[in-house]
């Protein structure tokens, strides 16, 4: 696949066919995204792929710390956004929830679309993607597994797969934790839900936009 096509064509994928991913072609997908570049070749990353059993497990754990009332106790820090950044989040919430058929006032079907991310879109495999807690995560260490994070995006393409990157699959790590082995010495960092596309599901036609190139770029020594 082209590779300009594939960042175009690349979205947000929140609904799957059930078809499992074999595990020859999610190796495949790993082998190539691990290419990625990081730090000093630090390679932070570790990578635990989930399916079947253990990634059922996950969602009804999830589902469970939801219903238990339990906060959410991510690994990495999450400060709630403002402005110009709330805003983009507030319209994509409209999007979706346009698409879905969802009331803004409609308390029962917002959190059951809350609840589809801890369910991880119900797809048929995922990645956690964890650091050891020795790496600080406020240095490039992020910016290393975000790289990577967008290569088994792109590279799942390929395949004729599609993902969803969240943290709502790693937002209760305990939950991950008790089923994966993913040892306290490793912080969740990010989840990428991937699986065949459901394209009859309503979200997945959302088409989120982006600022134009010439309000984010700044062009300096050019005549
Ligand atoms: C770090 C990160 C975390 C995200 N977490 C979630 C999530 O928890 N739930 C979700 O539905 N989408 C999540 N997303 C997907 C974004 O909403 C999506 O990438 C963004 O709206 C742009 O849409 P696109 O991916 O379709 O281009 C996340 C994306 C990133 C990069």
């Amino acid at each position: 696949m082209d590779i300009i096509d594939a960042i175009r064509s690349r979205k947000s994928i929140r609904g799957y066919k059930t078809a499992p991913v074999s595990k020859g072609i999610l190796r495949e997908i790993l082998d190539v995204a691990t290419h990625t570049p990081s730090t000093l070749n630090t390679q932070p990353w570790e990578i635990t792929v989930v399916t079947g059993e253990v990634l059922d497990n996950i969602r009804q754990g999830n589902i469970e710390m939801l219903s238990s009332g339990a906060t959410p106790n991510p690994e990495t820090i999450y400060k709630p956004f403002e402005g110009k950044y709330k805003q983009r989040q507030v319209d994509l919430a409209i999007q979706i929830f346009n698409l879905m058929g969802i009331a803004r006032e409609d308390k029962v079907k917002r959190a059951e679309w809350m609840q589809r991310g801890f369910r991880l879109f119900d797809a048929p495999a995922a990645f956690i993607l964890s650091m050891d807690k020795s790496l600080d995560e406020s240095t490039l260490n992020l910016l290393d597994i975000g790289a990577i994070t967008q290569t088994i995006c792109l590279t799942a393409l390929n395949y004729g797969l599609s993902t969803c990157i969240n943290d709502q699959g790693v937002m209760f790590p305990e939950v991950v934790r008790r089923f994966t082995h993913i040892p306290e010495s490793r912080r969740m960092v990010i989840c990428i839900t991937i699986g065949y596309p459901d394209w009859d599901f309503p979200a997945n036609k959302v088409e989120t936009k982006r600022e134009p190139v010439d309000n984010v770029v700044t062009w300096c020594g050019f005549n």
